[in-house]
């Protein structure tokens, strides 16, 4: 049997990881500057990570949502201190696309309407209404295209207002700063005046966080810059640093009922410890900081080379555009550099996204082989 063949594939396998180092079968080590992307916040095979999953398998891996879980109320309690969004409530799930899929549900039982407001060059997964609110027409199945979602471009306020204005809207769903889009970020006065706006028409404010979330900007989540309270905040990615676990944080104005969401899988044990070991890590070693830090440095040597137009994005969620396309440089990176980085939806862009962990001197490792590669 073959594997059916949707992902255009690296001819590399890789057999271990530590930190911000992969390597490969045949023993080539590989800067991580991807993090299988924007997934890898505490470092790879981070040694509390490796232990504290290792003894919650030998003592309880999976029970379903059937019985007590005291992991679950043990993340609930961390993440709204550590993230500073009190009174919220947790619901776990196992994706980024179905955290924004509960997200959009909860909106429309929430408001008894369905139409959703999304942006332009947003990804929000590939369930079903998490892909009819992403801008790419090649992944939205007929069936998918059954959902009602207006595109909006981002910052357009005019065009916002005038689509709640029919009161028929149940969420506006955005990335504070866009991913796989190519590192958008709007203004404070765009966020806020949407907050407004919501309000004033009964629709949800959904902040999709799954890549931006869990301390990748530096700030805990990337919308707190911008002093907004969401109705829904979608995580996912960096939560459980590669164990498989999302979640979206619910305003306690939006009431829970029996059946309303449920999974299988989600909150079960391992990704319960998998995320509390994320959030003990980024406490302990200040790598929300370090993303600040490193940022700061990162800016600073891209200043200095002369064909980057712009660096994008915010912390350890950065990208370099160029006035070319940068499918072969990144070949380049990974082939002759050994060094991994990410592409986007702008073909000018390379992705930055690595562990939070990262340090100065692999940043330096980045940019000697980039000068090479621009050098040539
Ligand atoms: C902002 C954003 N939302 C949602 C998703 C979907 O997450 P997943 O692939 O875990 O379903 C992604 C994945 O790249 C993302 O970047």
């Amino acid at each position: 049997m073959n594997l059916f063949n949707v992902y255009p594939l690296f001819d590399i396998t890789l057999v271990e990881a530590k930190d911000v180092f992969v390597h490969d079968k045949n023993g080539i080590e590989y800067l991580d500057l991807y993090g299988g992307h924007a997934v890898i916040s505490i470092g790879h095979s981070h040694p509390e990570y490796v232990k504290h999953i290792n003894e919650q398998v030998g003592k309880l891996g999976f029970y379903s949502n059937s019985i007590q879980n005291p992991l679950q109320q043990q993340l609930a309690k961390k993440l709204v201190r550590f993230s500073n969004c009190w009174d919220y409530n947790l619901f776990l799930c196992n994706s980024g696309a179905e955290a924004n899929e509960n997200a959009l549900k909860l909106a429309s039982f929430h408001t008894n309407k369905k139409k959703v407001i999304s942006f332009t060059n947003a990804f929000h997964g590939r369930t079903s209404a998490a892909v009819a609110a992403t801008d790419n027409t090649k992944i939205i199945a007929p069936i998918n295209a059954q959902q009602e979602v207006e595109f909006i471009e981002l910052g357009d306020m005019d065009s916002v207002e005038k689509a709640l204005s029919k009161n028929d809207v149940c969420a506006v769903i955005i990335e504070c700063i866009q991913g796989v889009g190519g590192l958008d970020e709007s203004t404070t006065e765009f966020y806020k005046a949407l907050e407004a706006l919501c309000k004033k028409h009964d629709a949800l404010l959904i902040m999709d966080e799954v890549q931006s979330g869990f301390g990748r900007t530096g700030d805990f989540f990337a919308f707190q810059r911008h002093g907004v309270t969401p109705d829904i905040i979608s995580m996912a990615k960096g939560m459980g640093n590669g164990f498989p676990v999302g979640g979206i944080l619910i305003h306690p104005r939006i009431e829970a009922s029996f059946g309303l969401l449920g999974t299988t899988f989600g909150g079960n044990h391992l990704a319960c410890v998998a995320s509390l070991v994320v959030l003990n890590v980024l406490k302990n070693e200040d790598l929300m900081q370090n993303a600040k830090e490193i940022s700061s440095y990162f800016s600073e040597k891209a200043k200095t080379i002369s064909q980057v137009k712009r660096v994008k994005g915010r912390g350890l969620m950065l990208g370099l555009e160029f006035n070319f396309p940068i499918a072969e440089l990144r070949k380049n990176l990974i082939f002759k550099h050994h060094i991994f980085t990410g592409n986007a939806k702008n073909p000018n862009l390379i992705r930055i996204l690595p562990p939070l962990t990262i340090q100065k001197k692999h940043i330096d490792l980045f940019f000697d082989a980039l000068t090479k590669e621009l050098l040539k």
